[in-house]
């Protein structure tokens, strides 16, 4: 483990299984161990199987196509249409079930069947062929959580234009420098986000990204709030006015199985977001086959994955998966505490969900509020849950089980990436044994190894880099416009084998538990932030000399934001200027990414190589004793560092 990676959790559970309920395990899609012992004999003929769940124009005629490996292909000469293969073909036999039941947050509703969904995405295709965007084309999305914004998403698919969806988080410069990345001619954005009662300005910040990014001739405004918003004739243009004039008729022309679906960035451990690129095929057999899976999915299931489809997760398990798969979904535009802190439950119980996927710092913030919050609702019909982001803590586990999945409901601790596109590691619940805290096994079709520092497997119990040994069809297939980083960053450190970036042990039964990440890359509400990229952006306030950021341990959130900073002669550390550079990073990258504490400190602790010994800013925030400072140039620095974390806590908000 490199020693500027995060400290590792350890998340030990107190040796709790469970079972699955007998009735769930006789009905669950896979309830049968041959199953997956089939697939872990032949992975290829377990995805061709799953990729035949997809309606194909072309037949593949070759799955897995390695000869220019890690550049790896999946389903070669196969085409098909994701938005036909999410639309279209339900039509005959769901064309009236419930594809998505919206809620806003002032509680305004949309229902949107299949019938109805698949109209508008097919006059929005239109409206987007008229703006000049076709196959291969470019579109950038930024919107809050409105309906709009998968149907945005799979009419580019329809047409066979990539996405890239930048979370409404994000700051008008950090939209800028994406759209630039990607090269998009069209922008798709709103004019206000709604978020805990107040108004998020999109349209606002979408303006500033556009002044940087000359190359995008049109935005496309939906328009939510009715706010005002500055406009700029010949380049804005309602959302429902393109979507009125265009024919509700398109017929979706067959993509190639790799023609590119989506590029989403993520934070890696330089400054510079990385775009992971997914296609079509493979892409599509992966999410559909493991939202089916993992979240045993029936006909009448009222599913939710609470996240934001700003990142993966709402792309895999929101967008594509559910509707490939034909699936009721439950899609929320707002805060979880708005206007109260059972928000959340009250939209449960109303549309009866049955399978409900959250975030782990989402449950421990419903801990904190309380069990009367969801004890005051009608819970009973949910049968599932599910759990993504970042390891979950035995307690919070418990806690999930217990008060929202009334003692019963089996939990799958889902975990996967951006880069992997679907799930990778999680129970099947039909027939694992669930220990809280701890992943599971691969899926069937997918293999892992922990290996150690020399390359070799570790034995069981011991913690070791968590890699995939045989490639999967919803793979990344590079980084945008960046072949060799692809190279570098995943399949250089053990060759032929995907370097995930997280430690993990395996016990004696097979099980994983994921330790956390082994690279500079911090986990902030389930959030990926680069701590490199946050560090930039201090520096380049004109106060800053140097800057170094910490994920330290978080109760909530998994990890908050510490940052530790030297100023520049002449200018003083105090409040004024904590505030300042803490909106400075909220410009630069966006609010995610404010630090939630800063120190002043004369120097920053360096090896005698003069990197920044993150591990012992680490071991300072949360006050553990200090180690081995031996390599350490300027020992000095620690004793003020110390000093400075008191008031580090008392500079938190
Ligand atoms: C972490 C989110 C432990 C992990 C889908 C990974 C997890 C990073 C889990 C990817 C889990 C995700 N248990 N850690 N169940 N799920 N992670 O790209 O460190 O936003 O590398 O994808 O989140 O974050 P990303």
């Amino acid at each position: 483990m490199s020693e500027s990676g995060p400290a590792i959790r350890n998340l030990q559970a107190d040796g709790a299984q469970y079972s699955p309920p007998a009735a769930f395990a006789a009905a669950a899609r896979i309830h049968d161990r041959s199953v997956v012992e089939q697939a872990d004999a032949d992975p290829i003929a377990w995805w061709e199987d799953q990729a035949r769940r997809l309606a194909w124009d072309t037949p593949w005629t070759r799955a897995l196509d390695d000869d220019d490996a890690p550049f790896y292909r999946w389903f070669t000469g196969g085409t098909l249409n994701i938005a036909a293969n999410c639309l279209d073909r339900h039509l005959a036999e769901r064309g009236d079930k419930v594809a998505i039941h919206w809620e806003g947050e002032p509680g305004d509703t949309v229902t949107l069947t299949y019938r109805d969904l698949h109209a508008r995405v097919c006059r929005f295709a239109n409206a987007l062929t008229d703006l000049g965007v076709g196959v291969g084309g470019r579109v950038a999305i930024y919107m809050g959580m409105v309906p709009e914004l998968p149907i945005a998403m799979l009419a580019c698919a329809r047409l066979g234009a990539a996405h890239t969806v930048v979370f409404g988080g994000f700051s008008g410069e950090a939209l800028g420098e994406r759209m630039v990345d990607f090269g998009a001619s069209v922008l798709i954005t709103q004019d206000e986000g709604w978020r805990g009662g107040k108004t998020i300005p999109l349209k606002g910040n979408a303006d500033e990204a556009l002044d940087r990014a000359p190359g995008v001739r049109h935005s496309v405004v939906v328009c939510r709030t009715d706010g005002d918003i500055n406009w700029t004739p010949g380049r804005d243009q309602w959302f429902h006015d393109l979507e009125a004039a265009a024919s509700p008729e398109h017929v979706a022309q067959p993509m190639d199985a790799e023609q590119m679906l989506f590029a989403l960035y993520t934070s890696g451990s330089t400054g510079k977001p990385k775009g992971i690129v997914h296609t079509s095929g493979g892409y599509l057999t992966g999410v559909a086959s493991t939202h089916a899976n993992v979240f045993d999915l029936r006909d009448d299931d009222v599913y939710w994955c609470a996240a934001d489809i700003g990142w993966i997760t709402g792309h895999s398990y929101i967008v594509y998966g559910p509707l490939a798969n034909g699936a009721t979904s439950v899609m929320y535009e707002g805060a979880p505490g708005y206007p109260g802190q059972d928000r959340l439950w009250d939209i449960a119980s109303r549309y009866g969900v049955t399978i409900l996927y959250l975030a782990p710092t989402a449950i421990r913030m419903f801990m904190k509020w309380g069990d009367q919050e969801p004890a005051g609702h009608d819970l009973s019909r949910i049968r599932l849950l599910g759990s993504v982001g970042e390891p979950i803590n035995p307690e919070a586990w418990e806690w999930y089980r217990t008060h929202i999945g009334g003692g019963a409901a089996p939990i799958v601790d889902t975990w996967w990436q951006t880069e992997t596109g679907s799930i990778i590691v999680s129970p099947l619940p039909g027939l694992d044994t669930l220990k809280p805290g701890s992943a599971g096994k691969t899926l069937p079709g997918l293999r892992a190894e922990i290996l150690g520092e020399d390359g070799n497997p570790v034995p069981a119990g011991e913690g070791g880099y968590l890699v995939l040994s045989h490639p999967w069809p919803s793979m990344l297939r590079t980084l945008l416009d960046d072949d060799e980083r692809y190279v570098s960053t995943y399949w250089d450190r053990f060759p032929g084998k995907y370097l995930a970036g997280d430690g993990c042990r395996q016990d004696a039964d097979g099980d994983l538990w994921l330790l956390g990440r082994i690279d500079d890359v911090m986990n902030v509400s389930g959030h990926r932030l680069s701590t490199i990229e946050i560090e930039s952006a201090l520096v380049d306030h004109p106060a800053v000399a140097e800057a170094a950021v910490i994920g330290r341990s978080d109760p909530v959130t998994g990890e908050a934001i510490a940052a530790f900073v030297t100023l520049r002669d002449g200018f003083e550390g105090d409040a004024i200027l904590i505030a300042e550079l803490r909106d400075h990073v909220a410009i630069r990258i966006g609010a995610i990414a404010k630090p939630k504490s800063i120190v002043f400190t004369p120097d920053l602790p360096k090896t005698r190589s003069g990197k920044i010994m993150r591990r012992l800013l680490r071991d300072v925030s949360e006050q553990r004793n200090l180690g081995d400072v031996t390599t350490l140039a300027n020992e000095e620095v620690v004793a003020a560092i110390s000093e400075t974390a008191e008031t580090m806590r008392a500079s938190e908000d």
